[in-house]
């Protein structure tokens, strides 16, 4: 069954403090040489102190709203997909609701690590097939850098901040992308391959307890890195089969950003040429969550993706957990 799901508006938003990778050098035992031939990554963006996930995601919903030309009073549902919420306790979901002065709707927080805008759009979707009448806002935002082990060299390097924006209906519009299908995927036997766990109740500290490593993201890259390929690969592969899309038709494969070794490897498998690959990697890093929306906006704005064509998004993390959505934009 089709859910009809349109993406009205899209915005991204970025903090101003830009992280080089010669200041990384003085930070840590790296160099501009390994960061930049093992992930592609230049420079990653870093949120001012006392910046949080909800400053961010507030940037890029308002330039999604604009996008759309809606109020934030016409919202119905907020979405906020993001491994470093404001808080444990409540969700940064109705912090957004509160700062957009949206009213009593429906707010809440989802995590599925980097997969997170992916499980967004498969979440606003279900909402719209419940109530067809639904405006809903999706962010996905992060601040890694709060979570980030600014002495350990295998992750810091990778890391950026920033938030992705969408707002979708149930209903067609001038301008609308259709959301054609969106798959998810996941499996707990990676668990303990990505993490955040200090101060979860599976790692949980008492007052005053010094925080350890385990407070900041861990990462088995290696291992990350061979079943981030697999399943992007597969689930990108089985979305266009379904839809009988060929790669030749394929106007533009947004990939997670996570390295740029995994983004040319999951675009060669497909068979796509560069151009139908989009790669903002190298300056903004890996944002989580955030990612696939940010790439989604900041194309869309800079006018890569053309009217009437197909654009697959594709993402994966921690859990592991990966998806795809199929979208076609509007006509001239
Ligand atoms: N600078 C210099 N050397 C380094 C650095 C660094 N920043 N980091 C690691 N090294 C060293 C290692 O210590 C190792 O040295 P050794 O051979 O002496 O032991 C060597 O470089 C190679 O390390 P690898 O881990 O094998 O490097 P690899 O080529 O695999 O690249 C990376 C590491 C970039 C992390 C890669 O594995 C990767 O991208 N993995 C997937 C990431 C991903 O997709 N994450 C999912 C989403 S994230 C989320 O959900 C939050």
């Amino acid at each position: 069954m089709t859910i009809p799901a349109y993406i009205h508006g899209k915005g991204f938003y970025v903090p101003e403090r830009i992280l080089t990778n010669q200041e990384l050098e003085a930070m840590v035992d790296t160099s501009d040489e390994w960061i930049t031939t093992r992930t592609g990554i230049k420079e990653r963006r870093i949120a001012a102190p006392g910046q949080a996930t909800s400053d961010l995601a507030e940037a890029a919903a308002r330039k999604a709203l604009a996008d759309a030309r809606m109020e934030p009073s016409e919202l119905t549902h907020i979405l906020i997909s993001t491994l470093t919420p404001d808080a444990y306790c409540p969700s940064t979901a109705t912090k957004l609701q509160h700062i957009l002065g949206c009213g009593p709707i429906t707010a809440m927080d989802l995590n599925a690590a980097c997969s997170g805008f992916m499980y967004g759009l498969y979440t606003a979707r279900a909402i719209l097939a419940a109530e067809p009448e639904a405006r809903v806002l999706l962010v996905a935002a992060e601040v890694l850098s709060t979570r980030t082990n600014w002495t350990d060299r295998t992750t810091c390097v990778l890391f950026g901040d920033g938030a992705g924006a969408a707002v979708l209906t149930g209903k067609p519009a001038p301008g609308a992308t259709e959301l054609v299908d969106v798959t998810l995927g996941s499996d707990g036997t990676y668990w303990e391959l990505l993490t955040v766990k200090g101060g979860g109740s599976g790692s949980p500290y008492t007052l005053g307890q010094t925080i350890e490593e385990n407070f900041f993201i861990q990462m088995r890259g290696r291992e990350t890195f061979k079943v981030a390929t697999r399943t992007m690969i597969e689930s990108s592969q089985s979305m266009l089969d379904k839809h009988g899309i060929s790669n030749g038709d394929l106007g533009l494969l947004i990939t997670h950003q996570a390295n740029l070794r995994i983004i040319e490897y999951v675009g060669k498998k497909l068979g796509l040429d560069p151009e139908q690959i989009y790669v903002n990697i190298n300056r903004f890093g890996n944002t989580s969550a955030a990612s696939v929306g940010i790439a989604l906006a900041e194309a869309t704005e800079l006018g890569v993706i053309k009217p009437g064509t197909n654009v697959l998004l594709t993402t994966f993390g921690g859990g592991f957990t990966w998806g795809s959505a199929l979208l076609r934009t509007p006509g001239e």
